[in-house]
């Protein structure tokens, strides 16, 4: 409804409140170590790694300068890749993680894993994530969630970028109170 300045609350004098403080002690967090990768895996992960690097190189990023490539790694031993692509809208730009997965799936990743009795949650291993000028691999939050879709338990790596080893953390020690996607669908299929 049309209304003035002055006639309504939300154009009404600024209100002033006493600041308060909230006493509840705010623990220090507790930072989880990087996984030591076994040997056995440290070949495949550089691999991921190093194509998460090239796919950086084409990052669309007027806006910010900052270059972000990831490349996931499926159950099958395929690996896809994406890069940030960024908007004269901001909010509408994609991350790199998410354009790595969503190749992955637009490839049929889910049917191929399906086909073979792997589920949604083990069709993706690993995904691998560089920023030149970043300091870890670790994505952002939105990111975080858009993976947990495709399972909690995959390896979230990257490279140190002061001495080249492998920074490696599960995405449930990223997000340890993840939203609980098996209940959500659950719901969904009428099971609770
Ligand atoms: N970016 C990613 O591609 N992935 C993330 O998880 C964090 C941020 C991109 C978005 C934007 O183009 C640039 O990095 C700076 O925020
Ligand atoms: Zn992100």
């Amino acid at each position: 409804m049309a209304h003035k300045a002055g006639q309504c609350s939300c154009h009404g004098e600024q209100k002033s409140f006493a600041p308060i403080k909230i006493r509840t002690r705010r623990p220090k967090a507790k930072l989880p170590k990087s996984i030591k990768v076994a040997k056995a895996d440290e070949a495949i992960f550089r691999r991921v790694i190093e194509a998460a690097k090239k796919a950086c190189e084409n990052a669309y990023q007027p806006y910010s300068q900052y270059s972000v490539g990831a490349a996931a790694l499926t159950f099958d031993g395929q690996i896809y890749t994406g890069f940030n692509i960024e908007n004269c809208g901001y909010s509408q730009t994609i991350h790199a993680e998410e354009a790595a997965i969503t190749g992955a799936l637009n490839d049929g990743l889910l049917k191929r894993a399906a086909a073979q009795g792997v589920d949604q949650f083990h069709a993706i291993l690993a995904v691998a994530v560089y920023a030149p000028k970043g300091s870890d691999p670790w994505p952002c939050c939105n990111c975080r969630q858009f993976m947990g879709e495709f399972g909690y338990g995959m390896h979230v790596i990257g490279e140190e970028p002061k001495d080249g080893s492998i920074l490696c953390l599960t995405l449930d020690q990223l997000v340890p109170y993840a939203f609980p996607i098996e209940e959500v669908l659950k719901s969904v299929r009428g099971q609770r």
